[in-house]
């Protein structure tokens, strides 16, 4: 009998990573290229040597991420985008850069974004006071020292949400680091007890992302996510079994 072969699921398919050289950026061009993904990563000039480390392995595209000539020109004969929104200064970084890939990428490409829990994409998400007091502080002060513009990152989704495209919007609960356990555990609506522990690690995240590439189910979805060891998610795993 033939020996059935095991082949990388990214072999011979090239990705972008926008916003690569950031803490979740690394760990997604870790992840790309162990899945055997062509890797092309976009990130601000001053931040190049933080790619130091994957030098010889993926190909930089140095410049803002929502500099449309930047992102066309790494998009280009890409299978999966995976791009980190952040919601940096007032000057609508987030809603640009989405567009800017929302734009160019190749058609039928697999589009993943990140963001954090505090997007909704039906309204029916159902958050606990401490969560909205949170998103309430932090967005209303960061907006005061013109740092970041939580609103604009839920402008960028709106975007997503209403594009034609293959995306999935991945909603990270609060991060922490460490090592991996596994794929993130998800739900459609923050709310629902699986998700309760509000705790994922970053490097899990990227995974999350980068898998969600070859995940048909998860398109046009916007899971929130949490630790698969988390006590919510075990909790949950123990009624379903
Ligand atoms: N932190 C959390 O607890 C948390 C919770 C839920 C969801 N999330 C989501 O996770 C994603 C990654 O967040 P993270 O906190 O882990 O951060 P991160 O991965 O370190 O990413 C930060 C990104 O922002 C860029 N950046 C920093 N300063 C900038 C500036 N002044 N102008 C433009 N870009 C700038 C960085 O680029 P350089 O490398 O060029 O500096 C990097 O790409 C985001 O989508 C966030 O919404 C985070």
């Amino acid at each position: 009998m033939e020996p059935i072969e095991s082949r990388p699921p990214g072999e011979g398919k090239r990705v972008c990573i926008v916003g690569a050289s950031g803490k979740l950026g690394r760990y997604m061009v870790r992840h790309a290229l162990d899945r055997g993904y062509e890797v092309v990563g976009v990130c601000r000039e001053q931040s190049v040597p933080k790619l130091a480390d994957f030098a010889e392995r993926i190909t930089v595209v140095p410049g803002p991420t929502d500099d449309r000539a930047v992102i066309e020109r790494a998009v280009d004969g890409c299978d999966a985008v995976f791009t980190v929104l952040v919601p940096w200064g007032m000057h609508h970084y987030a809603s640009g850069t989405a567009q800017a890939v929302l734009d160019h990428a190749p058609e039928g490409a697999r589009l993943i974004f990140s963001c954090g829990w505090h997007i909704t994409r039906d309204g029916k998400d159902v958050y606990g006071w401490k969560f909205k007091l949170a998103v309430a502080v932090v967005g209303r002060l960061a907006k005061l020292v013109r740092a970041v513009d939580l609103d604009d990152q839920v402008e960028a989704c709106r975007r997503v949400f209403d594009s034609g495209t293959r995306w999935t919007v991945v909603r990270g609960s609060t991060l922490e680091e460490g090592p991996g356990q596994g794929l993130p555990v998800w739900s459609r609506h923050v709310g629902d007890p699986i998700l309760a522990s509000d705790r994922t690690r970053r490097i899990d995240f990227a995974r999350f992302m980068v898998e969600a590439a070859e995940n048909d189910d998860l398109v046009r979805e916007a899971p929130a996510i949490v630790g698969r060891l988390t006590r919510s998610a075990l909790a949950h795993a123990e009624t379903r079994t």
